[in-house]
């Protein structure tokens, strides 16, 4: 069990904003259990000489085939068992896992769970509506994915191809996700928050002929008109065959030649579907996510190795247990929603909470509203509503209980310490420890967390502390120079693959190598930088290139610029985060999720006219002496203009 250690934490917090050496925090540290292993992890029973966290981590590193073989036979179900564990080589951009394996993720997710407790509750719906969720077996689930795969295969979707989903958080969108993995068509699941444009666009670099949309969505008590964005997106997208329409309301859409009627159709299959057998290396799904040009990247993500991964750190980082209920907040149409809603918890045959609405709806106390009414155990959710909610005051979270939680996490951005120590005193009562977890679209599951740890280890506040089991993260300098000492900062890469990583960006691997494996040859490099401490430890301080966190979404300057543009109006955009939440902005007109904006007539730009960002930055953390070298811009009397436009926003 983790036992609450305040001080220790708190301490920990405060010397390092002094910056004091963390080393003589040892003495700190309570005596070492007699921590096994083996209990705490059995599929490590079979590894020699191992004991301890810190033993188990290095044997994931040191004898990474080892490793990953026994973790992949004992939690992964296969059709015909693979033949070698990997064929790596970073220096490349070549990463393949299990071959030789075949297959079904589906199978791995629901059937197997079925065979041993059919009447288990795979999905809890929170709908948008307050205190009107609704349960889904592992019996139901099935049906509904082998109803969703029977109808697609009719509708002669295949192996290979590629569906795109637009929907909001819901069981037939989970469902939908599997139904293709089940007859082995890939998904590209895009945000239900996006607009026509930046839907088409997804579309059409995935080329899928097929889209699976509701007719309406329900979100902060507002509706949207998703089919209607689905109609505007499909216009500029010749690919497009089908669109299946579920039904969220009561509202009837009109519907085309091309629009079939979701729920009416699944009535009449089978609740029978022969799973396709994959090969590990079969794509899963595209995910698009944000680059440092305006371009999105469809990152791809392949079978085993991704469903093994989510699953294990599933399991070991919020430390899962049978029966526990877990509640990641985050919508499917992101990496967390993909990997910490469906996936991995489904996996581990767990029940899973897929929440529609934000944190502010009805008021302000929703999200422990529906901690106490589903006896949520893991709740992982972003710093962004955890900003947000700590204005609304401790009221709003102690009206509930809270005493079902045993781990809080938080993802996106990093946890700055006020946010964190609330968290973990108000929310958590002191009694759960708050995980940090690092990670991205591209590495698929998370990769830094402050757990799996000892359970006396401490954990530093607004850090992610240690690397999972089988990565190996490293620092570089700006000459790509290894980092060897701790107590330094530098580009954060990864010396070694794992099975979780994205293979390649769809149609585009070219700018896959450069973008992850040409910067520091022989290294996955993140794009994130990170501090290391005297102890080891790793803090995330952000990303070095132009990409942006808005609420754990990520998105490229570029893209905002090009909405801004498009109004013809200059600003730069900061504080877009909380808005996400209070607002139930759309993500897509970025224009509109800016709560605290600043308006100048100009940027500062260099001769060659590129906006100086770091500049912007800079004043917007109101750190006026870190301006640093300003000789190459245009004209400096922009930098006072901003400045003191940021002067009259705050
Ligand atoms: C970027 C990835 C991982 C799912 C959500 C976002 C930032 C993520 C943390 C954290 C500091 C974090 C990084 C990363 N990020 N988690 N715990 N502390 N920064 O996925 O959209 O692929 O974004 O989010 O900058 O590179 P994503």
């Amino acid at each position: 069990m983790w036992l609450p250690c305040r001080c220790t934490t708190k301490y920990v917090a405060a010397s390092i904003r002094r910056g004091v050496s963390a080393s003589f925090l040892h003495v700190l540290r309570r005596g070492r259990s007699s921590w096994n292993s083996a209990a705490f992890m059995p599929e490590s029973a079979g590894f020699e000489g191992v004991s301890g966290r810190d033993a188990l981590h290095d044997y994931s590193v040191s004898h990474s085939e080892n490793f990953w073989a026994a973790v992949a036979r004992q939690r992964l179900n296969w059709i015909r068992p693979f033949d070698a564990v990997q064929d790596c080589d970073l220096s490349q951009g070549r990463i393949k896992w299990f071959e030789g394996g075949k297959l079904n993720v589906s199978v791995n997710c629901l059937d197997r769970h079925v065979h041993t407790c059919p009447e288990r509750v795979a999905l809890i719906w929170e709908r948008d509506e307050r205190g009107s969720e609704v349960r889904y077996t592992y019996r139901e689930l099935l049906e509904m994915t082998c109803r969703l795969g029977n109808l697609l295969r009719r509708h002669g979707v295949k192996k290979g191809d590629c569906v795109t989903i637009y929907m909001p958080t819901c069981p037939l969108a989970v469902a939908s996700m599997l139904a293709c993995a089940r007859i082995g068509a890939a998904h590209n699941v895009v945000f239900a928050g996006f607009s026509s444009e930046a839907l088409a666009e997804r579309i059409r670099d995935a080329q899928s002929s097929t889209v699976i949309t509701v007719n309406q969505g329900v979100r902060g008590g507002k509706i949207t008109e998703l089919k209607r964005t689905v109609d505007a997106a499909v216009q500029s997208c010749p690919t497009v065959r089908q669109v299946f329409v579920a039904m969220r309301t009561e509202k009837r859409v009109e519907m085309a030649d091309r629009d079939i009627a979701l729920e009416e159709e699944m009535l009449k299959e089978d609740v029978v579907c022969e799973p396709a057998a994959m090969d590990s290396e079969d794509v899963l799904f595209l995910l698009y996510t944000s680059g440092s040009t305006g371009k999105p990247k469809g990152l791809v993500h392949t079978q085993a190795g991704y469903l093994l991964y989510a699953a294990l750190t599933h399991r070991y980082v919020f430390g899962y247990h049978d029966g526990d209920v877990f509640g990641c907040v985050a919508d499917i149409g992101w990496i967390t929603g993909h990997s910490y809603t469906v996936y991995g918890p489904l996996a581990n045959g767990g029940t899973t909470v897929l929440f529609e609405s934000t944190p502010v709806y009805p008021d302000p106390g929703r999200y422990w509203d529906m901690v106490e009414r589903l006896r949520i155990n893991q709740f992982y959710g972003a710093p962004t509503a955890i900003r947000l909610l700590i204005r609304y005051g401790d009221q709003w979270v102690k009206k509930y209980d809270r005493s079902s939680l045993t781990t809080l996490g938080s993802v996106g951005e990093p946890i700055n310490t006020e946010a964190w120590e609330w968290y973990n005193r108000v929310v958590g009562e002191g009694r759960c420890p708050v995980v940090d977890t690092w990670w991205q679209t591209e590495t698929g599951g998370i990769c830094i967390a402050p757990k799996p740890s000892e359970p006396d280890a401490e954990i530093v506040p607004g850090m992610a502390m240690r690397p999972f089991f089988g990565i190996k993260p490293v620092l570089m300098d700006t000459e790509g120079k290894l980092l060897t000492s701790n107590n330094t900062s530098g580009a954060l890469c990864m010396a070694q693959p794992w099975p979780g990583m994205a293979r390649t960006i769809h149609n585009n691997h070219q700018r896959f190598l450069e973008t992850y494996f040409h910067p520091y040859p022989g290294y996955f490099f993140t794009g994130d930088g990170a501090y290391r401490s005297q102890e080891g430890y790793y803090q995330i301080t952000g990303r070095l290139d132009d990409v942006i966190n808005v609420s754990g979404h990520r998105i490229g300057t570029a893209e905002i610029e090009d909405v801004v543009v498009s109004f013809t109006l200059f600003l730069y955009p900061y504080h877009i985060c909380d808005a996400v939440c209070s607002d139930e902005a759309h993500l897509s007109d970025f224009i509109l999720i800016i709560s605290v904006t600043q308006f100048a007539k100009r940027l500062p730009k260099t001769r060659s006219g590129k906006i100086m960002r770091r500049v912007l930055r800079k004043v917007v953390d109101c750190d006026l002496e870190g301006l640093g070298d300003l000789s190459t811009l245009d004209d400096p009397a922009a930098v006072q203009e901003i400045i003191e436009g940021h002067e009259k926003v705050l």
